[in-house]
């Protein structure tokens, strides 16, 4: 079973600075972001490889995750051993590429990576976000698990007045993953009946968001070959899924989205490298003497 994350955008967000660093790469602490999301995507058990949809245009992912043979012997030669390690642990990392050089949204950025899936289920993860604890996916698995094997989504509630910005779903609760979690309260599982991308607030079906992590039926790469364009004029793997429904049971995950750390803007960014610096007691206390505080 194999890990998706679609890479190809431009990262004008974060233009300058993207003209010639894919966004993907830029650091929380040293690591790249997308390293943390390569991490997460590899921990559910079954999870074999991870394959990057990226564009011809970012060719430094791929140089990031290859091995350079000199650049490490360099490195230990000038008694950097432990770096080395790490610079060699990183580019080990079971990653694959397709490619998508003509933007034309989600789905199709999903269904670049079809010829890799083999036919099976796999995973989806948005590269704006990632998990620390990696646990995030293991818990859809294991709701796909109690449910025969059906697709799982990731979802989160959202205030009503910014349901527009994102996949929202329509459904109810049918259990919980663990003890007795209230409909939008973490650990809550929803059976799906419905989905729709970036609804205006009357027509949102319910507050709940796709957090961009999902595990899905291979049935949707099929789905997206004859999908056509959708909000935005985009390819929707949102539209494909609400196909899926026709043929198929899915479920839903409630998550507290504050498990996973946002990257998608210059000020989530600096807040994510804020929470990890924090976080990390090898930082901690460096990083508030850099600051020239003690609080934050
Ligand atoms: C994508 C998905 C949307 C999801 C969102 C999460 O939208 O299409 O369903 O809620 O990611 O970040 P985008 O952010 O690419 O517009």
């Amino acid at each position: 079973m194999k890990s998706i994350i679609p890479a190809a955008g431009l990262g004008t967000r974060f233009l300058p600075a993207t003209k010639s660093t894919p966004k993907e790469l830029l650091p929380v602490l040293n690591k790249p972001v997308i390293q943390y999301v390569v991490e997460e995507a590899l921990e559910p058990e079954g999870v074999s490889e991870v394959v990057i949809v990226n564009s011809h245009e970012k060719p430094q992912i791929e140089s990031y995750f290859t091995v350079d043979q000199d650049f490490e012997d360099m490195l230990r030669a000038r008694g950097k051993g432990a770096d080395a390690d790490k610079v060699h642990a990183a580019a080990s990392l079971p990653v694959t590429f397709a490619y998508q050089d003509d933007p034309k949204g989600l789905g199709h950025a999903v269904l670049c990576a079809k010829d890799a899936m083999d036919g099976e289920p796999f995973f989806v993860l948005l590269g704006d976000y990632f998990v620390p604890e990696r646990q995030m996916c293991v818990n859809m698995a294991k709701v796909s698990r109690e449910h025969g094997g059906a697709s799982v989504i990731a979802v989160a509630p959202v205030p009503a007045d910014q349901v527009s910005r994102y996949g929202i779903i329509a459904g109810q609760q049918v259990g919980s993953l663990a003890g007795e979690a209230g409909p939008e309260e973490p650990g809550a599982v929803w059976k799906v009946t419905g989905l729709v991308e970036k609804p205006a607030p009357e027509e949102a079906p319910s507050h709940l968001f796709i957090v961009g992590r999902y595990l899905l039926s291979p049935r949707v790469m099929e789905l997206l070959e004859t999908q056509g364009p959708g909000a935005g004029g985009e390819i929707q793997l949102t539209d494909a899924m609400q196909r899926l429904l026709d043929e198929q049971e899915m479920y839903a995950l409630v998550v507290d989205p504050m498990e996973g750390c946002d990257t998608g803007t210059p000020a989530a960014w600096a807040a994510t490298n804020a929470r990890l610096a924090l976080q990390d007691p090898s930082q901690r206390a460096a990083f508030y003497e850099a600051l020239g505080t003690d609080t934050i």
